[in-house]
């Protein structure tokens, strides 16, 4: 079919696309995150009267709505003290584009101060420590900072930024009452930090597990009633998405990108009903897109181990078959190969990167424990990931 952009825009199948990629929630209604938004409130709330806060850590896997929840309080929190006449700012840092200390504190003065001409970079840490400080003697207001993705910033440069931000409140020239919030979907943060600032961050932790099929059914709904025009959504759609989405992570954002996956499947097909083949089609598209997409980025001997892999004719491999696989592959392309351990530490980031998944289990014929290997991926998938990599 030859899609037009007038098709595109006279369709009968989104009523308003964007609710299923926006951040927050339509109505601000977060299913299933009742008691983190109640803890979340009970720890912050002090900040309304000026009391002091804890710093608080905020973990879960990807897609468990941390950001949208924190940010969605951020906003509230603003708009009580604004309401009461309390003196409140917010600023939120992404740990992923600001990784240095001084990045973050710069990135924390430009939303403090937007009217000051704030350098994007090229400042030295000692001036923006001064400039940060001079900001919270000089002005008496709470301030809550959010650290998202903490966890880039304290694999590159440690914990420096979190040991002085704790420790900001003792100095009694400060007048500014800072609470900083860490949000991270890596397990290993506490591991990353000097006891000195576990202290400080372990207190009290809020934890947003992943969502099982029942309630991603309950969110996609809600998204859904926004999305699309009545009656586009066969029966039973909401649920397949749901179920598939529970048993790759529970992941609300790659449920809501599934579902407007398959809005976009059908008016590119002409079709005016999203049905159940249409979400199985959808899903192995976006499986295979991202799949593409990240062997793009791996090296070529990462590329060798991950085609010796899918190459496996069995169910389930191990590290020692993939080795000697991995070492055949290298012998063919005529390129010497790296050491049993770099393989081993490549099926480690293959396995985190969801590449495959792996556990440790006890192999009879070598009689020893070795990682056993497999596939989470559809035979259509892997045959086009295969053609890539060959
Ligand atoms: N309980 C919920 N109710 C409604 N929507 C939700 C809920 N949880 C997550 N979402 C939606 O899922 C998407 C992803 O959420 P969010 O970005 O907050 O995840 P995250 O936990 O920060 O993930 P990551 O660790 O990858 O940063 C957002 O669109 C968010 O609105
Ligand atoms: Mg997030």
């Amino acid at each position: 079919m030859d899609l037009t952009f007038e098709m595109v825009k006279k369709n009968t199948i989104f009523k308003d696309r964007h609710v299923l990629t926006e951040l927050k929630p339509p109505g601000g209604k977060f299913v299933h995150r009742e008691n983190q938004k109640k803890e979340l409130i009970l720890e912050l709330a002090p900040l309304l009267s000026s009391q002091r806060a804890s710093n608080l850590f905020v973990y879960g896997v990807p897609g468990t709505g941390k950001t949208a929840l924190m940010s969605y309080l951020a906003d509230e929190l603003k708009t009580h003290a604004t309401r009461d006449g309390v003196p409140m700012q917010t600023v939120y840092v992404n740990c992923s584009a600001a990784k240095t200390d001084t990045l973050i504190l710069l990135a924390v003065l430009r939303q403090l101060s937007p009217k000051h001409k704030i350098p994007k970079a090229g400042v030295n840490r000692s001036t923006v420590i001064r400039q940060f400080l001079k900001h919270l003697k000089d002005e008496a207001l709470n301030l809550l900072i959010v650290l998202d993705e903490i966890d880039m910033a304290l694999k590159s440069s440690g914990d420096d930024i979190l040991y002085f931000l704790s420790r900001v409140k003792d100095d009694p020239r400060v007048r500014t009452n800072v609470c900083t919030v860490i949000i991270s979907n890596d397990v290993k943060v506490p591991s990353y930090l000097q006891p000195k600032t576990q202290s400080s961050f372990g207190r009290a932790k809020i934890v947003f597990p992943r969502y099982d099929a029942a309630e991603l059914t309950a969110i996609l709904r809600d998204r859904a009633k926004h999305a699309f025009c009545d009656g586009v959504l066969a029966g039973g759609v909401i649920q397949k998405i749901a179920a598939l989405e529970a048993r790759s992570g529970g992941d609300a954002r790659e449920a809501c990108e599934l579902l407007y996956a398959c809005g976009k499947t059908v008016i590119a097909t002409g079709q005016n009903q999203v049905t159940l083949g249409v979400v199985d089609s959808a899903h192995k598209h976006l499986e295979s897109d991202t799949l593409l997409n990240v062997i793009c980025l791996l090296t070529l001997h990462q590329k060798l181990l991950l085609r010796a892999l899918l190459e496996c004719p069995l169910p389930t491999s191990t590290s020692n078959a993939a080795f000697s696989d991995y070492l055949s592959l290298c012998h063919h392309a005529k390129t010497p190969p790296l050491s049993r351990r770099r393989i081993q530490s490549f099926l480690v980031q293959f396995d985190d990167a969801n590449l495959i998944a792996s556990q440790m289990g006890y192999d009879k014929s070598l009689g020893k424990k070795t990682r056993c290997i497999t596939i989470p991926y559809p035979k259509e998938v892997v045959a086009k990931v295969l053609a890539r990599l060959r």
